[in-house]
């Protein structure tokens, strides 16, 4: 059955933390608003900035495979933050997964027209990640280490 998401649970922010092991790997994962290092039961707290919905991936047997974030930017403004995937589950095609069923998601929202994102420019395998799904770079973001990526939120 098809990876899919449902909303985290506390052993999810568990896994979540033993993912991130030390400050770049945090960086690179949830930007410098985030400090690390971070106990799991502080991640709820951590990632709830305003606008902000949480979201993991999880197979039929119940195993956590990835999280990431839908954040309501403006009405018509969504911001997908927060991609990871299980360290021992990379390059299987999951983290595509996840993007695209955030996406479907991102389409419930009555107003969204433009999905953004931003990705260190030393992360190329999210700058390939995001690109395959059709973001392309958008205005330059204030830190110019980070790439500001944009697409449009078609409706089928
Ligand atoms: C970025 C991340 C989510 C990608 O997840 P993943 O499950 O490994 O990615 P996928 O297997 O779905 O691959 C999707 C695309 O990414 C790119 N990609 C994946 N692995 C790659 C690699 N080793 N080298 C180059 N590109 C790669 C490819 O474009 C691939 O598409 P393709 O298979 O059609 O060519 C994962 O590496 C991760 O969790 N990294 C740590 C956290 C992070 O940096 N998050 C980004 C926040 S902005």
């Amino acid at each position: 059955m098809t990876p899919f998401l449902r909303s985290p649970v506390p052993s999810d922010y568990d896994a979540l933390a033993s993912w991130v092991c030390d400050s770049a790997a945090c960086a690179h994962w949830a930007g410098p608003l985030l400090t690390f290092p971070f106990s799991a039961s502080e991640l709820p707290d951590l990632l709830s900035g305003e606008g902000a919905s949480s979201f993991s991936l999880v197979n039929s047997g119940a195993e956590f495979l990835g999280f990431g974030q839908l954040v309501e930017k403006s009405p018509n403004i969504v911001r997908l933050a927060r991609i990871i995937v299980a360290p021992h589950m990379r390059g299987l095609g999951l983290g595509k997964t996840l993007c695209q069923l955030l996406l479907a998601k991102a389409a419930n929202h009555p107003h969204a027209e433009i999905l953004t994102l931003g990705v260190y420019r030393n992360n190329p395998v999210a700058i390939s990640l995001y690109s395959s799904l059709g973001f392309v770079e958008a205005p330059p973001h204030p830190r110019p280490e980070v790439l500001a990526m944009q697409r449009s939120l078609s409706r089928g």
